[in-house]
């Protein structure tokens, strides 16, 4: 036996036990010292509203009420409570003025109280626990509650088995976020897949099922992690920055969001038109072409109303000016296609092209670009298109004017909008570290790149507003950060499968939620590229199914529009006459619902709350909503299951508790809710339902939004046993009147009562608003039981064979009909809108 060997083993034994030995003395004393980091020395209370604490390491985390339910938290690992710059989102932190805040120091914590909320702060180890006026926790800081790391500052709260999450916009995956890691930096991501993260738009917002909603106002590469680490608790970072976040009670996710709304602003009601179909393409840059697509829609008879111009319109980045090879006479072109009702929208970049030189030099001797920091010069970036260029610097206040300017040149022409694409800007993903050199005049790329898109579009309205005064912008944008809704309008980029555009099923089913959860961010108008955006369509036979499916689905995102990549046509009719006859139904139903539609949005406006919305908006109580990734509220009234799998013929659908009529209630099914129901689908199939008690305002078809004025509005009434509403808002569609109270709201009733039935419509409330012009109403009730008598303001009417075109002209006579075999009953009330409208049904 070697001795020198054994005295080696020995040696080693020796030495790992002496490790054991000091990991046994100091481990537990370095976690022990991890867990002690923050104890709170002292804390003040620099305002009625507002509490600063104190911390050992030098730190300090101020509260600062906004009212009774929404809290500012503010944690500075150097204690120094001073931002850069002012918040690019928040619009106010003064929500009420007159609210309570007592604070009580106890020996080991601080409680305070407010009339919702009870805040609870332990001293050592700092520890914040918010509970709500039944004790219940809502939201409290795991162990430790911060932490100031390499990457940054991180937030940790504590995560229940049975919480989940939803938000932070327009991301990739399922709506609930447990147990996921997002990462926002907005990206240039074509054709993304369903957990492509991070996407185009930055919205740092979120909220709980346990009643509350958390806004991470910082602008830097922000991460957050819901339970994918640590299946115990959820954070939140920031590398750099004011680490400053915002709690908002709820305990709905109606008052959440609302509570976001006040916080970073209402979304800007877009034109009425705007609600309208839109066509689109990568290569629809020329005169020619948009003429025909213009005429052969109008020669089809399916509405249309926005025609959309891809970057190629330009005939230099960014000079605004039209290429005359392309456009023969754009001036012309453009009063043309408005006489027929069309509207143009162009594409703008954020950047000049070094190819557009004049243009370039004169933007760089101005110092109007994002320099580079190595060397102070216009920093060169690399651009898909036009070579390199210098990428506008829109946080230089001096920007504005010029580019105002600019951008008006083609308004002047008779352009009515604009679709702000590639503000990422694009190619400077997180790949692209070079970008970070960036310095704009606000700070440096690092704090800037998030929002960079909100920026521009800032300024785009800003300058559309002052150049077309009491005019609404049309502006619908790619990259964004939270606030957007007060400038913008979104689309969700480059979508589809780019290997093989008959593979993108799963591309538009990773669409419903991603729409959904846009809408929770406040983007409550938005639209998926209709048919994908990438992918060569060789096969349009083949591509037909799934190009109508998503046409269904997309006639209720709200800005419905169809673009394809490059020369990819996406026009309705090239996909065979039966997919032709099926999108002309479906943008048909657009129109007609376009009333329902316009009072949706002006509650998305007064409150936040989005057209197209999850399920669990409106059903909090019922977890299973939670689950539902598919299918959406549509507005109030509707739940709307699209088909988005290949060759279905059955859809299964989930329908909340209450009794749902199937929509359009053709063949007279009324479902029951609290199931998941099975019906046969065909491809001319939209599974739509509408909750019983509903009443759905509706017009004629008509080829553009506003072609046939004062047209008679539709009520369909889908009678329940206790009594259906609805309150219809209506105003000029196209200037900022509707923020100075200048709309009408109508509201209808129906009442079922013992042996009749009643139905009022109201005279218009008019805010300052004008009367409505004379028009007709139809009534149309689902009644099983044939009316015996039909009274409207105590006179009998007269029952007669009613036909559309007797109701079309303002002036028409009182009468009603019976269908027996569809179990409707119509009334025509013709040009007495103005006073109240009484029917009576007696069965
Ligand atoms: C990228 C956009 O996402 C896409 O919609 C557009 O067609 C191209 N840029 C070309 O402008």
């Amino acid at each position: 036996m070697n001795p020198y060997k054994k005295w080696s083993l020995q040696n080693h034994i020796q030495k790992f036990l002496f490790i054991i030995l000091l990991m046994f003395i100091f481990l537990p004393k370095a976690v022990h010292a991890q867990k002690q980091a923050m104890k709170v020395v002292d804390y003040h209370q620099d305002a009625p509203d507002e509490i600063t604490l104190e911390i050992n390491t030098g730190a300090a985390l101020n509260l600062t009420f906004l009212d009774d339910q929404t809290i500012r938290f503010w944690m500075d690992p150097k204690g120094v409570l001073t931002r850069k710059n002012s918040s690019f989102a928040v619009i106010t932190e003064t929500f009420q003025l007159d609210y309570q805040v007592n604070v009580i120091e106890h020996t080991s914590q601080y409680e305070i109280f407010t009339s919702a909320l009870r805040v609870v702060i332990e001293k050592q180890p700092m520890q914040v626990q918010i509970f709500d006026k039944y004790q219940r926790l809502l939201l409290g800081d795991a162990f430790p509650g911060y932490t100031l790391e390499a990457d940054g500052v991180h937030s940790h709260k504590v995560l229940r088995s049975d919480e989940h999450f939803f938000g932070l916009g327009e991301k990739s995956g399922s709506l609930d976020r447990r147990g996921k890691r997002f990462t926002m930096w907005n990206s240039d991501q074509p054709c993304y897949s369903g957990s492509t993260d991070p996407l185009y738009k930055s919205i740092p917002f979120f909220m709980s099922s346990y009643g509350y909603g958390i806004f991470l106002d910082n602008t830097y590469k922000t991460t957050f992690d819901f339970g994918k680490t640590d299946s115990n608790r959820f954070t939140f970072g920031a590398p750099d920055g004011s680490f400053v976040y915002y709690f908002m009670y709820g305990p709905t996710y109606k008052n959440i969001l609302f509570s976001y709304t006040r916080l970073t602003g209402k979304p800007i009601l877009p034109p009425n038109w705007a609600f309208g179909w839109a066509q689109s393409r990568g290569m629809l840059t020329n005169e020619t072409l948009t003429r025909k697509i213009a005429e052969e829609y109008r020669k089809r008879k399916i509405p249309c109303d926005i025609i959309y111009q891809d970057i190629g319109w330009v005939d230099g980045l960014q000079n605004f000016e039209w290429r005359k090879d392309r456009y023969q006479n754009a001036r012309k072109m453009l009063s043309d296609l408005r006489e027929d009702g069309y509207k143009i929208i162009v594409s703008q970049d954020p950047v000049v092209s070094k190819a557009t030189i004049s243009q370039w030099k004169h933007a760089d001797s101005l110092g109007y670009f994002v320099k580079d920091d190595r060397t102070d010069a216009s920093y060169n970036m690399p651009w898909p298109w036009g070579g390199n260029a210098g990428v506008v610097d829109f946080t230089n206040p001096k920007v504005a004017d010029w580019w105002g300017d600019l951008q008006q040149q083609v308004l002047d022409d008779g352009v009515q909008g604009f679709w702000t694409d590639m503000g990422e800007p694009a190619w400077s993903n997180m790949e692209s570290i070079d970008r970070l050199h960036m310095k704009h005049m606000a700070g440096m790329h690092d704090e800037i790149h998030n929002v960079y898109g909100a920026t521009w579009d800032r300024v785009v309205t800003e300058q559309f507003k002052k150049h077309n005064p009491n005019r609404r912008v049309f502006q619908m944008t790619r990259a964004a950060y939270a606030g957007l809704q007060r400038y913008t309008f979104g689309w969700s980029g480059d979508s589809g499968n780019g290997s093989e555009v008959t593979d993108g099923w799963r591309n538009l089913q990773g669409q419903i939620p991603l729409g959904l959860s846009a809408g929770l961010g406040l983007i409550p108008f938005w639209t998926t590229d209709i048919s994908g955006y990438c992918g060569e369509i060789t096969d349009y036979e083949a591509f037909s199914e799934l190009y109508i499916r998503w046409l269904q689905f997309g006639i209720f995102n709200p800005l419905s529009r169809a673009h394809h990549e490059g020369d990819n046509a996406v026009e309705p009719w090239l996909f065979g006459d039966k997919v032709e006859q099926f999108a002309r139904k479906a943008i048909e139903l657009k129109y007609t619902l376009h009333p329902y539609l316009y009072t949706m949005a002006r509650q998305s406006y007064d409150f936040g709350v989005p057209i197209m919305r999850p399920l669990f908006l409106d059903y909090p109580s019922d977890e299973t909503t939670y689950t539902i990734n598919d299918s959406f509220m549509w507005g109030d009234n509707f739940l709307v299951a699209p088909v988005v799998k290949e060759g279905q013929q059955t859809r299964q659908v989930y329908l909340p508790k209450g009794r749902w009529y199937e929509y359009p209630f053709s063949e007279g099914i009324i479902y029951k809710g609290g199931q998941t129901i099975e019906i046969p689908v065909t491809l001319g199939t939209i599974p739509m339902f509408v909750k019983a008690g509903s009443i759905i305002p509706k017009m004629p078809v008509m080829p553009y939004i506003g072609a046939e004025p004062n047209a008679p509005l539709i009520f369909e009434v889908f009678p329940d046993t206790k009594e259906a509403r609805f309150e219809l808002y209506e105003d000029d569609g196209v200037s900022l009147g509707y923020q100075k109270e200048q709309y009408r709201r109508t509201t209808v009733r129906c009442t079922p009562k013992e042996g009749f039935m009643e139905l009022t419509i109201s005279p218009e409330e008019l805010g300052n608003y004008r009367p409505s012009e004379p028009r007709n109403y139809w009534i149309r009730i689902h009644l099983d039981t044939k009316p015996s008598k039909v009274y409207l303001n105590d006179q009998r009417l007269s029952r007669k064979k009613l036909t559309v075109s007797d109701f079309e002209k303002p002036g028409a006579k009182s009468a009603y009909t019976y269908d027996k075999d569809t179990h409707e009953l119509w009334v025509c009330i013709p040009d007495q809108q103005h006073t109240l409208q009484q029917l009576k049904i007696d069965y």
